[in-house]
């Protein structure tokens, strides 16, 4: 298992170009399931998520062009075996995300149901219930959901009011419906700038849809779905991830190929503590004061602060003036960094659902366990800020939604080695 060996110390400075968004990517590799026409996607990352859920992709019968670059080429005419295996699920989660466009299009699905997660249990009974009220026959068995919309009528539009605001659940129905006889409304749908994405995606491929963005998204469903070609956007977390790192270290960093416009609360918050912000139509600079000021967090759905910025402000604020109150209300078990920041000499108290942090005026190096993908991102920030060398282990984790971090980080000054 691969590490990362942090020398920390040094404030970042520079300027790097950020990576397409790994959470809308993920859907809108599955969106190329709704169309035997190619797809072509531009600014996609180069990720361990990525690549798991084109290997799903080819097993199904996809064919996949150019690997290993940003542009791809799916193309899913020879589509002919609706199933995602339990091991490709249990490494992706989002492999859920097949569900709804294999039944539309399909009129059968076999996925495993995604077990339990580092950060919380995380169920999928809307994204079942959502397609049951679309006319789905589904029944779980041995730890498969099985599925199926045959017959004249396939799938039928319905209005589905989820119970809460799920985003791969949005995105998984909002798939269904593009290929369901009439209309379908989601009430209570995921707002975030992902779901929009997906949504342009998938209505330049011909899709009938409107109101993405809000809580209710309206789609008209259509016979077919011709080919198309977009470009991902920009990935607002690794965006603010390296905010963060700079904020924290005290360094001034130019982020290209990215925008503020979807990064208001994160922005805010960086601005509360103290960090000076400049935005361009495609970049944002950001200059870290002397030292940074403590700020309270409460995580929820967007366009309030994301739970996927949680682990980087708890780093942030480990080593601020003043304490912060960090609360996450979205997933159950997502301060397991926490422990981890801890070792490092942090001052963190958790009490269920709150963190609170008290800065210190420096962390020491010392090693650390990643246990999911941005409680490893909050270990490289305060690894950057620690006295000494953090050696991070599990980065695996990390390699799943971080492009090349090693390279960036170095592009902006960071002493940080992967040892293999
Ligand atoms: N939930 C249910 N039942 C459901 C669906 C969701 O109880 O059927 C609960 C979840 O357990 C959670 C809450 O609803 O408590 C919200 O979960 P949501 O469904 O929105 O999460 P997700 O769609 O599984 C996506 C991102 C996550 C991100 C969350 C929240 C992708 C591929 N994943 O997950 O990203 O944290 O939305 O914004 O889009 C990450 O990138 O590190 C990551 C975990």
């Amino acid at each position: 298992m691969d590490k990362l060996l942090i020398q920390g110390g040094v404030p970042l400075s520079g300027e790097i170009v950020i990576s397409g968004a790994k959470n809308a990517a993920l859907p809108i590799l599955c969106a190329s399931l709704l169309s035997s026409e190619p797809l072509e996607l531009h600014n996609v990352p180069q990720l361990k998520d990525i690549s798991t859920m084109l290997r799903l992709l080819r097993q199904m019968g996809v064919e996949v062009s150019d690997e290993g670059s940003e542009q791809l080429l799916l193309n899913s005419r020879g589509l002919d075996n609706p199933l995602a295996p339990y091991d490709m699920v249990k490494t992706m989660r989002a492999a859920i995300l097949v569900l709804g466009p294999l039944l539309a299009r399909h009129g059968e699905a076999r996925v495993s149901l995604p077990g339990g997660c580092a950060i919380g249990a995380r169920p999928v009974e809307q994204h079942i219930k959502g397609l049951q009220a679309m006319g789905a026959e589904i029944h779980v068995e041995h730890g498969y959901v099985h599925a199926r919309a045959k017959g004249k009528r396939g799938l039928v539009g319905a209005r589905i009011i989820t119970d809460m605001v799920t985003v791969t659940g949005t995105e998984n129905l909002m798939m269904a419906a593009v290929l369901a006889q009439g209309e379908t409304v989601i009430e209570n749908a995921a707002r975030e700038p992902e779901v929009v994405d997906l949504a342009n995606c998938l209505v330049s491929m011909g899709a009938q849809i409107a109101g993405a963005g809000t809580d209710r998204i309206r789609i008209q469903g259509v016979e077919r779905l011709h080919g198309a070609t977009h470009a991902i956007m920009a990935d607002r977390i690794e965006t603010g991830t390296y905010l963060c790192a700079a904020a924290a270290t005290g360094g001034r960093i130019r982020l290209t190929n990215t925008s503020a416009a979807y990064l208001d609360a994160v922005v805010d918050k960086l601005f509360d503590a103290g960090c000076e912000l400049f935005t361009e139509r495609s970049a944002i600079t950001l200059q870290a004061p002397q030292r940074l000021k403590a700020v309270s967090i409460r995580t929820s759905p967007y366009p309030a602060f994301p739970t996927d910025m949680q682990a980087q402000f708890m780093a942030i604020n480990c080593v601020a003036e003043g304490s912060a109150v960090i609360r996450e209300t979205i997933f159950e078990n997502r301060f397991m960094h926490a422990v981890e920041l801890i070792r490092l000499g942090a001052d963190i108290k958790i009490d269920a659902s709150n963190a609170m942090v008290t800065g210190v005026d420096h962390l020491d190096g010392a090693t650390v366990m990643a246990t999911d993908l941005r409680a490893s991102a909050s270990l490289v920030i305060a690894g950057l800020v620690a006295q000494g060398e953090t050696t991070i282990d599990r980065i695996y984790h990390l390699d799943r939604g971080y492009e090349r971090i090693e390279e960036k980080l170095g592009q902006l000054g960071a002493r940080v080695r992967r040892i293999r």
